[in-house]
């Protein structure tokens, strides 16, 4: 049976890897990663969290009716939380030596959850709670895909899969509510 150490580098070689390619960064010789397609899923997150912004606030400020104040906060609350992540997921591109898609030019085809604006209240948390759902099933393959291949990347991603789990969590709540 191999011993612990054997899967360790030595002090020499870990020092000597270090001062290669400096101009990588935080991307190491240790970079187990297939980095194209980290990349490109991480821009795929990225159009996902942007367009999901772009329904929240849609819908925080279209939200109206005797039940929409407290529903409207929590669109709005999702709105920056979405933006959050949307943020994170931009810094750890560069981080890995890539470049953020900000482009509005199919943001939409890119994006995993689809914009549906709905024209009332039901109808919105509805499609908010569909996008949340798609989100869950894209994070978790990725996380599944990254295995321990880049913790850094899942360990990101695990965080907001949690934050969409209770997104979807809030708006059921809030569809039995006014159900009721
Ligand atoms: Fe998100
Ligand atoms: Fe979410």
């Amino acid at each position: 049976m191999p011993k612990k150490q054997d899967f360790l580098s030595d002090i020499k070689t870990l020092r000597k890897r270090a001062r290669s390619h400096i101009e990588r960064g935080a991307v190491t010789e240790g970079y187990r990663a297939d980095r194209e397609t980290v990349l490109r899923l991480l821009n795929e997150a990225l159009a996902t969290e942007l367009i999901c912004v772009l329904r929240y606030k849609r819908h925080y400020f279209m939200a109206s009716g005797i039940n929409a104040q407290s529903v409207a906060q929590e669109f709005l609350q999702h709105a920056n939380e979405e933006q959050a992540h949307a943020d994170e997921i931009a810094a750890r591109i560069v981080q890995l030596g890539g470049e953020p898609n900000f482009s509005p030019e199919g943001l939409a085809t890119r994006s995993h959850a689809e914009y549906v604006e709905g024209d009332d209240l039901i109808s919105m948390i509805k499609e908010d709670l569909i996008a949340e759902r798609i989100a869950i099933d894209s994070y978790r393959e990725m996380i599944t895909y990254l295995g321990n291949d880049d913790s850094t990347t899942r360990r990101m991603l695990e965080g907001i899969l949690a934050m969409e789990e209770e997104h979807a969590d809030d708006l059921a709540s809030l569809l039995e509510e006014l159900a009721a």
